[in-house]
């Protein structure tokens, strides 16, 4: 099983089972990752689920949509390594990823 790592804001370091075809944010849900509320769900109206991705996998990851780019705009927490973890396919080129949870805003 390929593996999914999120650091929490405390800065503990939690490796969770990832199943491809779940988005990164359903992992860690239901890894147990409460700190990623997902309010909306995961259909891209919420920026709960925001993630900031290790940038040695930022070529793997799936381009940016204007409506995710426009929702990370509105968090204060925002920087280049900024993404919405709902918006992330897992896939099996993804394994080993490691995502920090973003700061709450
Ligand atoms: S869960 Fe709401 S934007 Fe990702």
């Amino acid at each position: 099983m390929a593996k999914l790592i999120v650091v929490t804001r405390e800065g503990e370091e939690r490796e969770l089972e990832a199943e491809t075809g779940l988005s990164v944010m359903e992992i860690a849900r239901d890894g147990g990752i409460d700190e990623i509320l997902a309010l909306c769900g995961g259909c891209c109206s919420c920026a709960t689920c925001h993630v900031h991705v290790d940038p040695a996998f930022a070529s793997l990851l799936p381009p940016m949509s204007e409506d995710e780019n426009d929702l990370l705009d509105s968090a204060e927490d925002r920087d280049e390594t900024s993404r919405l973890s709902c918006q992330i396919q897992f896939t099996a080129a993804l394994d080993g990823l490691r995502v920090t949870v973003a700061a709450e805003d």
